[in-house]
């Protein structure tokens, strides 16, 4: 590193300057956020101490990225502000915060808490919503706080913002302003797709908002579907006389925003004084990986708007907000060799082993790579710096390889069939199919690995639900040779098990009670713990539903199968090769010798319930029914379970603190039911 001040300031503009560049400019960002702020906190910090190293065109000095040629310059009526950021990342940084607002405000020692409105920090791209009359008719990107990009036709592509504001009396000009982002599901589905068609997939949910956005064709900006929470307000004119009707509070304001139909997130919170901020900021860390979109921190804003425009601004941030973070989820490591993990169907998954990392809240040391054509197309070498993402409960991943830090001499490409050309478990052969993305163990059953993989999916919560039986047991179980296939759970005998490794004693009959009472199963269940390539629980419910009888399943050929409802010409053809291997049959007969059983029924009779056809959103706590039970009511009912809102669905049964599907599920006029007209639907069925 630079020891001269000069030199070193220098340095860090250029390598900003071009991080903006490549994030803003060409949608290609090259290194971490995490790093970015770095960066930017060191040339701060030089800066402070030198003043004089401060010129008028340092990155410091400006709000965001520069806007490109291809959409047309808005010029922000009021400037689109950025926030500080609370250097002290634990839950008492927000201290800081509150002693800062009382000293400003000259507040003493005897004066009442100051009041705050808490939000969470979205991580999207900041939007400019322009109504005027209550019409949509203007949507910009924040650019470089002053001018941003024209982006009206691919923000219109967003469902959930309103095109009309609902309300008798919108203002003469309202601009909301806030963050479009893309959900978690959402982006997991969207790069699920792309990787299995050859596509490109997004490196993370901003960019992915960022790119959707900035798309020249709003066609393909709908395909990558995006959401937006409001969080603010630009120019306001004619909210009632004199904007006598803007409410005096930014909680207020988000509350009337989102009674005219506005989406805002339900996460927020009116509190008091310093300590509630630190509490807010703990709560919320707990529960940032069970959000269904990324957030990079906490926000607090002074509620009261008199106060904010007392306190004002410094240089281009209000001195009323400020965000505190928590620890980001992309960083940077290094790869230290490249190995496989061997699944149940036998799917070679490459996988990173990484200098360990701090990131999205825990020690990163392996990360997914996905498959050889993910590790081509980002060209992952051994020795490479990389930079790896864990956000949600979704396996890390390494998102990219910084290009600039490669070693020399170059490391050589990974290739998995060359490294592995037999399987490191068993020793089978490794094959790639012509057009698949997959490397292949071919060992099948006589391969631990997959036979470890599918006794645990067997045994797993929702399919025999047998307890206690883990990984560790079902390594013994593997490599004792006691268990071959699920059917010799069924023959094992309690000096066998007590014979293994910490199975002494009571745990030994606990485990044989606990497979002696999966015998009595469903035959979803069961058909879902066979393991049938391409059949998840949804589909093997449908294949229960459907056929009633597991002989009638197996006969089916496939145009039968593909009768069922969601079983397309793929699935069919993984149902029926499953049950023309001849192994598949002895198992399954096994089984059933093994005293395995469910009841049986006429095939689809079932089905022909009160809710046949419908389909049925749960949200928020139900008074009497778990979540589990109120599913498994509606579907004996023959009603189908969803987990997001649309157009499609039929009934939304909202409970106790529901969130955001009760207010899309209003915005779409979708009918609303509480627990017991749930309960009287299914006693009665739909009037139609
Ligand atoms: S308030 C006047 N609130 O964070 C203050 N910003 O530097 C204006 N952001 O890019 C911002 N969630 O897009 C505010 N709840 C929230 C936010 C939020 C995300 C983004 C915003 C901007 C950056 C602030």
């Amino acid at each position: 590193m630079t020891r001269d001040p000069e030199a070193r300031a220098a340095e860090l503009r250029r390598l900003i300057e071009e991080a903006n560049h490549n994030y803003y400019v060409l949608d290609a960002p090259t290194i971490s956020d995490a790093e970015y702020d770095r960066l930017f906190r060191e040339l701060q910090a030089l800066e402070a101490e030198h003043p004089k190293l401060r010129s008028p065109d340092s990155p410091t000095q400006r709000v965001g990225g520069k806007a490109t040629a291809a959409f047309a310059p808005v010029r922000h009526a009021v400037p689109m502000l950025s926030i500080r950021t609370e250097t002290n990342s634990e839950p008492e940084g927000a201290l800081n915060f509150d002693a800062r607002m009382r000293r400003e405000l000259r507040l003493g020692d005897d004066d009442p808490l100051v009041e705050y409105a808490c939000e969470l920090k979205f991580d999207g791209l900041a939007i400019n919503l322009r109504y005027e009359r209550g019409v949509l008719v203007q949507a910009a990107t924040r650019g470089d706080g002053e001018t941003g990009e024209d982006v009206t036709h691919n923000v219109r592509t967003i469902e959930s913002i309103p095109s009309r504001l609902r309300t008798e009396t919108p203002p003469e000009v309202l601009e909301v302003r806030g963050e479009a982002y893309m959900s978690r599901p959402d982006f997991e589905r969207y790069n699920a797709k792309q990787r299995a068609n050859g596509g490109t997939p997004l490196v993370n949910p901003r960019n992915g908002a960022a790119g959707s956005i900035r798309q020249l064709d709003p066609a393909l900006a709908a395909q990558r579907p995006l959401s937006f929470f409001a969080y603010g307000l630009g120019e306001v004119r004619g909210w009632g006389a004199d904007n006598r009707d803007w409410p005096a509070t930014h909680s207020g304001v988000l509350d009337r925003l989102a009674s005219w139909g506005v989406p805002v997130n339900d996460d927020r919170a009116v509190v008091h004084g310093g300590r509630a901020l630190a509490d807010y900021h703990r709560a919320i860390a707990a529960r940032r990986d069970s959000l269904s979109f990324d957030i990079d921190g906490v926000v607090y804003k002074v509620n009261r708007r008199e106060l904010q425009d007392r306190l004002g601004f410094v240089s281009r941030e209000p001195r009323w907000a400020v965000a505190h973070k928590y620890p980001p989820q992309e960083e940077m490591t290094e790869v230290l060799g490249i190995e496989v993990n061997v699944g149940r169907t036998g799917a070679l998954t490459p996988v990173a082993r990484l200098k360990p990392v701090f990131v999205g809240g825990v020690t990163v040391s392996n990360a997914t790579l996905h498959n050889q054509d993910e590790i081509d197309r980002k060209d992952v070498r051994v020795g490479d710096t990389v930079i790896v993402r864990r956000a949600g409960d979704v396996i890390p991943e390494v998102v990219q390889v910084v290009a600039d830090r490669r070693p020399s001499p170059e490391p050589p490409r990974f290739n998995i069939l060359a490294t592995y050309p037999a399987c490191p478990v068993c020793g089978s052969r490794v094959v790639r199919e012509e057009g698949e993305a997959v490397t292949r163990c071919t060992g099948g059953l006589v391969c631990a690995a997959q036979r470890k993989q599918s006794l645990l999916h067997f045994a797993s919560r929702r399919a025999m639900d047998i307890e206690g039986l883990g990984e560790r047991l079902v390594d013994q179980l593997v490599e004792r040779d006691l268990v071959h296939s699920p059917a010799d759970l069924y023959r094992l005998d309690l000096a066998t098990v007590a014979g293994l490794e910490r199975m002494a004693g009571k745990s030994a009959a606990n485990l044989l009670a606990a497979i002696g009472k999966s015998r009595s199963t469903t035959l979803a269940r069961f058909l879902f713990a066979l393991g049938i390539g391409n059949v998840g629980e949804t589909t093997a419910k449908d294949l229960a539903r459907h056929f009633g009888r597991l002989d009638e399943l197996m006969r089916a050929d496939v145009e039968r199968l593909m009768l069922v409802p969601d079983v397309g010409p793929v699935v069919a053809h993984s149902i029926a090769d499953f049950f023309a291997e001849p192994h598949n049959l002895e198992v399954i007969a096994a089984l059933r010798v093994g005293g395995v059983h469910w009841p049986e029924h006429e095939g689809a009779a079932v089905a022909a319930g009160p809710l046949l056809g419908k389909t049925v959103v749960l949200t928020g706590t139900l008074p009497s029914l778990s979540r589990e039970e109120a599913k498994a009511l509606i579907e004996a009912a023959g009603g189908k379970v969803s987990g997001s809102v649309s157009k499609k669905t039929d009934y939304v049964v909202a409970g106790a603190e529901a969130g955001s599907k009760l207010t899309k599920a209003q915005e779409l006029s979708v009918k609303v039911l509480d627990e017991s007209q749930l309960l009287a639907l299914i006693e009665t069925g739909p009037k139609t």
